[in-house]
């Protein structure tokens, strides 16, 4: 089998300037498969126009939600809510061979193979507070003092469950199950808009946002589970850290404000399964040797704040977090 194992994420196609770089989004050899880790868009219409066009052009496709996907937009004629919408988006993906969390988990059998690809959707419990916050509601009244609110807020609807938090768990529960049914197989990769762990979180300009970024209930997956790479997104933070001798990708376009300002890199798809040292921004995080000569986080990641992490609300439906 040949071709390689590629992931992206967070293409944010609503804007044209995304939408020309998808346009342009090619294997680049026969039999490459594409991991796309969430936050493709908002609306129905556009997550199946590019879903479609990706599906068309890769062996094969796999898909885990982003929170962006899962906004309900008045001006989305699909007005689904909450557990209703991502099965909607399930069937969507398995009408065009997309494989989705819903699915058996596909194994790649190609360069750095054998390994289970597994896409999960997981969400979050705002279990990421702030060191002040004992509990969720402090932790989100502290992040509307500081005027950091998640869209997700306002357009995120958990329906049925009575909260995201409650959706999250029921998710985790699931999905450990799932896991531990393929324990003893080919090593995983784990394909999650969210890091498993918290660690990347931690060079955020705005700590409050790092309640809407993930679950501590999966603090330990990527030691229980045999695993061979964590691929995620929606940080807006693309890099490689290493956490207990484990890699993790983030693989994010971003918004094109974000991307302007570092460029492109050179073929935006991560090949997942070979790694490449790139610099500064390797094993600062981990106690991982750097290849590069130490260096503080400071030096070689500035932090990042919801301009650059493009998640926030402005407090108002719609308002700064697209
Ligand atoms: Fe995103
Ligand atoms: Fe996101």
């Amino acid at each position: 089998m040949s071709g390689r194992l590629l992931a992206v994420s967070d293409l944010h196609i609503s804007y044209d300037d995304n939408r020309r770089i998808v346009e342009e989004l090619r294997p680049r050899s026969e039999g490459d498969w594409l991991l796309v880790a969430g936050d493709i868009g908002e609306k129905v219409e556009g997550i199946e126009w590019t879903l479609r066009l990706l599906a068309s052009r890769f062996e094969k496709v796999v898909w885990a939600p982003g929170n962006h996907e899962l906004w309900t937009q008045e001006s989305d004629p699909v007005q689904l809510r909450g557990e209703a919408r991502y099965r909607h988006l399930v069937e969507l993906c398995r009408g065009l061979g997309v494989v989705t969390p819903e699915d058996e988990y596909p194994v790649w059998e190609g360069e750095g193979g054998p390994v289970r690809i597994a896409p999960l959707f997981l969400l979050y419990d705002y279990t990421f507070r702030t060191p002040t916050a004992p509990t969720k509601e402090e932790s989100l009244a502290q992040a509307r003092a500081a005027g950091i609110v998640c869209t997700d807020e306002y357009l995120l609807y958990p329906d049925p469950y009575p909260s995201r938090d409650a959706w999250c768990r029921a998710r985790v529960a699931e999905t450990e199950r799932r896991l531990e049914a393929v324990q003893g197989g080919p090593p995983l990769v784990f394909v999650n808009h969210y890091p498993l762990v918290r660690q990347p979180t931690d060079i955020l300009r705005y700590p409050e946002f790092a309640q809407w970024c993930g679950t501590t209930a999966t603090a330990d997956w990527h030691l229980r589970f045999d695993t061979a790479v964590m691929v995620y997104g929606h940080l807006h933070i693309p890099r490689t850290t290493w956490y207990d001798g484990v890699r993790f990708e983030e693989v994010s376009l971003g918004y094109p404000r974000e991307w302007r300002r570092h460029g492109l890199p050179q073929g935006l798809l991560r090949d997942v399964l070979r790694h490449v040292p790139t610099g500064v921004n390797e094993g600062l995080l981990s106690g991982r040797p750097s290849p590069t000569p130490a260096a503080s986080p400071a030096a070689g990641t500035p932090p990042v704040g919801p301009s650059q992490v493009g998640e926030r609300g402005a407090g108002a439906p719609g308002g700064g977090g697209r």
